[in-house]
């Protein structure tokens, strides 16, 4: 099965692919958390990427391709994986199709989160106190200007995709705006209806 994540910043893709990913046992596959621990770790993607993601703005599309590329081929994604924050642009989108159907693969269906804007910045300042109360370290872009920036590029550069998915007959719509439970149960329908 593989799932795709979309929606905007603080939209919840993280939170829910990680209880699918636990349910169903299949990888989540998130290009932020990669992208951070090549920074973490001081390679080279991660030394390109820091400046980038603390400018809100994103990665180029080769580099995470690439990146999402060869983790698919790892045995662990034999039975499916799920993507949460990749594809971000229209032409990451036509990439990903070309690596899944190199592989014979197909994406099965394609999450597509809606939030009001108003809510996310709401999510953002109760994830950041939530952070600092837990004595965990905030992450850089997690800051309200940044956070703006991150929403601008969301409707700009990945917005798109819903429509280039909908043509496909791909997307299912999802109320992010349920408390969580709610919106996991809205997944496990749709999961639990694929074929
Ligand atoms: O997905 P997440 O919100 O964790 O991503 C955090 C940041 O990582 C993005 O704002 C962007 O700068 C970078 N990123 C990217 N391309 C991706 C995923 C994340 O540039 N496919
Ligand atoms: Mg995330």
């Amino acid at each position: 099965m593989i799932v795709i994540f979309l929606g905007p910043p603080g939209a919840g893709k993280g939170t829910q692919a990680a209880y699918i990913s636990q349910k169903r046992g299949i990888p989540q596959l998130s290009t932020g958390d990669m992208l951070r621990a090549a920074i973490t770790a001081g390679t080279p993607v991660g030394k390109k990427a820091k400046a980038v993601i603390d400018a809100g703005e994103l990665v180029s599309d080769e580099i995470v391709a690439g990146i999402i590329a060869d983790r698919i081929d790892e045995d662990d994604c034999r039975k499916g994986f799920l993507l949460d924050g990749f594809p971000r642009t229209l032409e990451q989108a036509r990439m990903l199709d070309d690596i899944i159907a190199f592989r014979n693969r197909k994406i099965d269906v394609v999450l597509a989160l809606q939030v009001d804007e108003n809510a996310l910045v709401d999510r953002l300042n109760s994830r950041i106190q939530q952070t600092k109360d837990a004595g965990g370290e905030v992450r850089s872009d997690d800051n309200v200007e940044t956070f703006r920036k991150r929403l601008e590029v969301y409707s700009t550069q990945t917005a798109p995709l819903i429509p280039y998915y909908r043509d496909q007959g791909l997307i299912a719509d999802i109320d992010g705006m349920k408390p969580i439970n709610v919106v996991s149960a809205q997944i496990d329908s749709v999961l639990d209806g694929l074929s």
